[in-house]
């Protein structure tokens, strides 16, 4: 009888431990951004292709919108485990301590989406991508967005045009001197919190690419907006080192996989889910905008470009360097 009740708990133990060993690894995937936009489309995307690829041994769970987490809040989360991957804008690294991302945020260091990727795509942003490793984070790829637009309820068709007005900024250092510099007043907010932010006048104006200032109906609180492409936004997608490190062997490889694929797929995107968002604020007609001329241009670039050298013993010199001499940037011949 004995022999017979402990055969069948050996039996029960056994079944139960195959059937942890059929769970699958969850990634929890969250990120702050409309599922519609190049981000909420790449962690959608990369959801599908791990999930195929590695045959359901994992599970990604993607939250948009910040359901899980806001901006500052998310880092920690992926800190302490509660989460596993995420896709911060890149300005979010200088606040946890690898001040050379910050270079990402100097006004008009990127020429468009070409001069972009020789950073991201070489060797220059996979070293920025290692000194996260010392902040226990694994930085996989880079994944695109699109160049920023001000807007704000008043026109803004000159560098003077900004002076005194409250700016809703990430929290970054460059773009705080970036709007200092300007004559502004930059105000840090979490990105959940700018819409009713500029609906009740806390701030009056921001900056995005227009895929986000589309999908959070930003366009519907503000009047005016000026296509400046003055900053770039875009993301590193990070693990958790430990977490990423401890994975089986082919299972890291086929997410590995899965995130160049959808790196691939999300860059792809980018530039045509912003146009597509500029066309949609334009049909909306609740925002007037405004395509400023040569000469504009070229005043917003003086105007703002001082702040690389203001910037460069925060950034690093040599960091700021590295990306010029890949970009063909030239301070000197704005
Ligand atoms: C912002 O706060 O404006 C951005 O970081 C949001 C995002 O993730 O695109």
């Amino acid at each position: 009888m004995k022999m017979r009740t402990l055969a069948i708990g050996l039996a029960a133990a056994t079944f139960s431990l195959a059937a942890l060993a059929q769970q699958p690894i969850v990634i929890k995937f969250s990120h702050v951004v409309a599922a519609d936009t190049p981000k909420g489309k790449g962690a959608e995307f990369f959801k599908i292709k791990a999930e195929e690829m590695t045959k359901g041994r994992v599970k990604v769970e993607v939250y948009a919108n910040s359901t899980l987490y806001k901006d500052k809040e998310e880092m920690e989360a992926l800190q302490l485990g509660a989460v596993q991957m995420l896709a911060p804008s890149l300005s979010k690294f200088g606040p946890l301590g690898v001040k050379e991302f910050e270079v990402f945020d100097l006004p008009y260091i990127f020429d468009g989406y070409d001069s972009l990727r020789k950073v991201t795509l070489g060797p220059v942003g996979r070293q920025l991508l290692d000194k996260l490793d010392a902040k226990g984070i694994k930085g996989l790829t880079y994944w695109d967005n699109g160049f920023k637009s001000i807007s704000a309820n008043t026109p803004i068709k000159s560098p003077a045009d900004l002076k005194g007005k409250k700016m809703r900024i990430q929290s970054s250092k460059v773009l705080e001197e970036q709007y200092r510099t300007l004559g502004a007043i930059p105000q840090v907010m979490a990105f959940s919190e700018v819409y009713q932010a500029l609906q009740t006048g806390v701030v009056d104006g921001t900056d995005n690419p227009h895929s986000n200032l589309y999908t959070q109906k930003m366009h519907e609180v503000q009047k005016h907006m000026t296509i400046t492409d003055h900053n770039y936004l875009g993301y590193a997608v990070i693990v958790k080192k430990k977490f990423w490190d401890g994975l089986p062997a082919d299972i890291r490889k086929q997410l590995d996989d899965a995130m160049e694929q959808s790196t691939r797929y999300a860059n792809q995107f980018a530039k045509i889910d912003n146009d597509n968002a500029l066309e949609m604020v334009r049909k909306s007609g609740k925002t007037q905008i405004y395509t400023p001329t040569k000469e504009e241009l070229s005043a917003f670039k003086k105007a703002m470009v001082p702040v690389h050298k203001k910037m460069e013993s925060r950034v690093g010199k040599e960091t700021i360097d590295a990306v010029y001499k890949a970009t063909g940037f030239n301070p000197a011949k704005l």
